[in-house]
């Protein structure tokens, strides 16, 4: 939910602005995963000082903060550890003493940045509480900080000063729950430990000298004897409890390889922690992703993996990856908002989504993912599609589709709910966890339930190295790239199309469908250009969002077999962007219930493109007109059988495949909500209460 960035320079001279602003640039990159309040901690002039500065409201407000203190920017620092945190409140509402970093004392000997829940914070609070620790805020981290202090301070008692990793592997013991940490402390000058569980965290990586190799390896606490002496000199401050051993070569085995110089002089290297690349990239495209358990340590210009015990199954690497990312790919460039321009971005992103996988010309797909499990999805008994919001509707929209073409029964899903009914889940199901961010937590423990019953997981989700992508048996990126906006609108349309081609590749052994494959491939083939027409609208829109619709509070949208999810997905962004009360509804049950809303008053939205069931469609519109009410018509261009006399306004969309349809439908109405949002004066990229990532359950 929220974000975490962390800045070590090493042999690189930095001043105290400049780390600043490295930490707190960084945090505005992280601004759409969580925004309630933020901080940083950066050394002091004093040694062992470490300055800690939050602010609630967004990371400008923090910004203006720092710089109202009267600290000196021009101080230089060759070395320095600094660590930033945006926070979207869990644990205690969003006041300054909940901001993080969180601090073991007074003195912040440890401070600690934490994204995630640790589940057993009451206890250990009780427990840190008796020996004496007075807590500050009402969050879950602050007994991390405390634990860390009072692990250090027994370790000392007895004798023993451990390395800055071992220490946290100690407090590792003590904690449940999922997170993504960094910690830096006065005693550990200079030093990161950062460690991940269920919980995103990357190191970006920048040196002057190319890396002698793109992997570091992981340290198992058997692999270093415990009674050897430290060598060459090294004097960090281990105290002999992990003594770094000799190998043949005459090279620390705790060295790490991919920091190596010829000559063996340190080389200057930054390093940037973070929960997110989109962070990162500015600085470095050089990227390692930690997995869970991993602990990083970063001192003296190098990286270190540890690992508390070595399990079976983990590799004994980390690989430094180059993120393909571009940094323009991240900023909005001549859009007023991330939510528009990637609503304008759909005819691209489309396009990638298909981009060397559908071969338009001889009607073949072909998903390099999927490929070598498609024979044992064909098997299955069913697949169940498992997400949450925009990415369960792209789940809707595309069942039907799946059950006609695969001929295999699909159930969808929402994740907490199927976790809450702990649903039946068997050997020879395929379950297809659909996500945006790759980090929904929800849908992660779904994945987990899932695995852990042997059923086959598959991914479609657009980040890259998410969490639900690597854990996931196989899957399919849809390559919609980065979304920023926190109401996705770009992945939709590419969850949507993922999903379909899923089905196409399922069916590809089937005669019987050739031809419905056919004119499915035919019609994708057609869906960027027709975005690009259905984007024309826009001004028309916009019209109507400072007319008609300006001073609506409800809003009502009516759809019918495939166009129930894009009635859903269009009242979903309406509420989340615009908090105008808006409802999907499917057109067969208005005559249930809820016709008795309708009146001259309420605006009504009905999708009445042509499909098999376009003649019920208009039943239900004239049940609607009938009772005086003025519908909003989307309709298939130069369709004349639609009554425009009886409408409030009509928006032409081209006319697709049935089952492609949505994908052309539910654009008007991100226009819509982006409209009805900016006229009403809300920051459509930051609407109230919403994350961007939702890691908590
Ligand atoms: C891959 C490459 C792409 C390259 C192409 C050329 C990656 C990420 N993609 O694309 O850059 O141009 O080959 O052949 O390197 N997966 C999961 N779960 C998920 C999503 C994906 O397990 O949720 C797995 C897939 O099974 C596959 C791998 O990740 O093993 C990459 O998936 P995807 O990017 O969809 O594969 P390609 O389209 O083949
Ligand atoms: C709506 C929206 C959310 C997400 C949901 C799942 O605009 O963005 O409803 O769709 O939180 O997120 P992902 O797809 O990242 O799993």
């Amino acid at each position: 939910m929220c974000g975490i960035f962390g800045y070590v320079n090493y042999l690189v001279e930095k001043t105290r602005g400049d780390i600043s602003d490295t930490l707190i640039e960084g945090l505005q990159r992280l601004e759409y995963r969580g925004y309630d309040s933020a901080g940083i901690a950066i050394d002091g002039d004093k040694a062992d000082e470490t300055l800690i500065f939050k602010q609630i409201g967004k990371v400008g407000a923090l910004k203006k903060e720092v710089e109202s203190q009267n600290l000196d920017r021009t101080a230089t620092f060759v070395n320095h550890a600094g660590i930033a945190h945006t926070r979207w409140a869990t644990h205690g509402e969003p006041k300054t003493v909940n901001c993080h970093p969180h601090r073991s004392d007074i003195n912040n000997e440890f401070v600690i940045v934490h994204n995630g829940i640790i589940t057993n914070y009451r206890e250990l609070k009780t427990l840190l509480k008796q020996k004496g620790y007075t807590f500050e805020s009402d969050t879950d981290t602050e007994c991390i900080a405390k634990l860390f202090k009072h692990i250090y301070d027994t370790n000392i008692k007895n004798g023993n000063e451990p390395d800055f990793n071992e220490l946290m592997k100690q407090v590792l013991y003590e904690i449940d729950g999922s997170y993504g940490l960094l910690v830096k402390s006065s005693h550990y000058p200079n030093e990161v430990v950062a460690t991940r569980k269920g919980s995103p965290l990357l190191v970006g990586v920048k040196t002057e000298k190319k890396l002698k190799v793109d992997f570091v390896d992981v340290e198992f606490p058997d692999e270093l004897p415990n009674n050897e002496a430290p060598i060459n000199g090294n004097t960090h401050q281990n105290g002999g409890l992990l003594p770094v051993a000799q190998g043949d070569s005459g090279l620390r085995h705790s060295q790490s390889r991919a920091f190596l110089s010829e000559d063996g002089i340190p080389q200057p290297a930054e390093f940037f922690l973070s929960s997110d690349p989109a962070s990162v990239i500015q600085h470095t495209k050089k990227v390692l992703f930690l997995e869970d358990d991993d602990i990083a340590h970063i001192y003296d210009g190098e990286l270190h993996i540890h690992r508390a015990t070595r399990e079976a199954g983990i590799s004994a690497t980390r690989s430094i990856q180059t993120l393909e990312m571009e940094l323009a790919q991240i900023m909005k460039g001549p859009f007023s908002h991330f939510m528009q321009k990637e609503i304008y971005e759909q005819p691209e992103s489309t396009f990638n989504t298909m981009r060397g996988r559908i071969d338009f010309d001889n009607h073949i797909v072909k998903l390099g993912g999927l490929q070598k499990w498609l024979t044992t999805i064909r098997r299955c008994r069913r697949i169940i599609m498992i997400a949450c919001g925009t990415s369960y509707h792209s789940c809707l929209a595309t069942r039907s589709i799946f059950e006609e073409l695969t001929e295999i029964p699909v159930s969808v899903e929402l994740a907490s709910d199927f976790l809450d009914r702990r649903s039946p889940v068997f050997r020879d199901d395929t379950c297809i966890f659909v996500s945006q961010s790759g980090e929904t937590a929800d849908s992660m423990l779904a994945l987990q339930y899932c695995l852990e019953r042997d059923a086959l997981t598959v991914g479609v989700v657009n980040s890259v190295g998410s969490s639900i992508s690597r854990a996931t048996h196989c899957g399919v990126h849809i390559n919609a790239g980065p979304e920023i906006g926190v109401a996705s609108t770009k992945a939709y349309t590419s969850q949507y199309i993922a999903l379909v081609m899923i089905a196409l590749s399922l069916s590809d052994d089937r005669v019987s469908k050739i031809n419905r494959r056919h004119e499915i491939i035919d019609g994708l083939k057609q869906i960027p250009e027709q975005i690009k027409t259905v984007l024309t609208l826009e001004s028309k829109i916009k019209d109507l969002c400072t007319s008609e619709l300006a001073q609506q509070k409800s809003l009502l949208l009516l759809g019918r077999g495939y166009q129930f999810a894009s009635a859903l997905e269009g009242a979903l962004k309406i509420k989340e962007i615009s908090y105008m009360h808006s409802e999907g509804v499917l057109a067969g049950e208005l005559k249930h219930g809820v016709l008795a809303l309708v009146d001259d008053q309420l605006p009504i939205i009905a999708f009445a493109t042509r499909d098999s069931l376009f003649p019920k469609v208009m039943s239900s519109i004239e049940q609607v007109t009938a009772r005086s009410g003025r519908p909003i018509i989307i309709h298939n261009t130069d369709d004349k059988s639609i009554n425009t006399d009886k409408a409030l306004a009509t928006l032409e969309v081209p006319l697709s495949v049935d089952c492609l349809q949505g994908l052309l439908n539910v654009i008007p109405l991100q226009l819509i909500s982006y409209w009805l949002a900016v006229n009403r004066g809300i920051d459509v990229d930051f609407p109230r209460n919403l994350a961007k990532s939702v890691t908590v359950e």
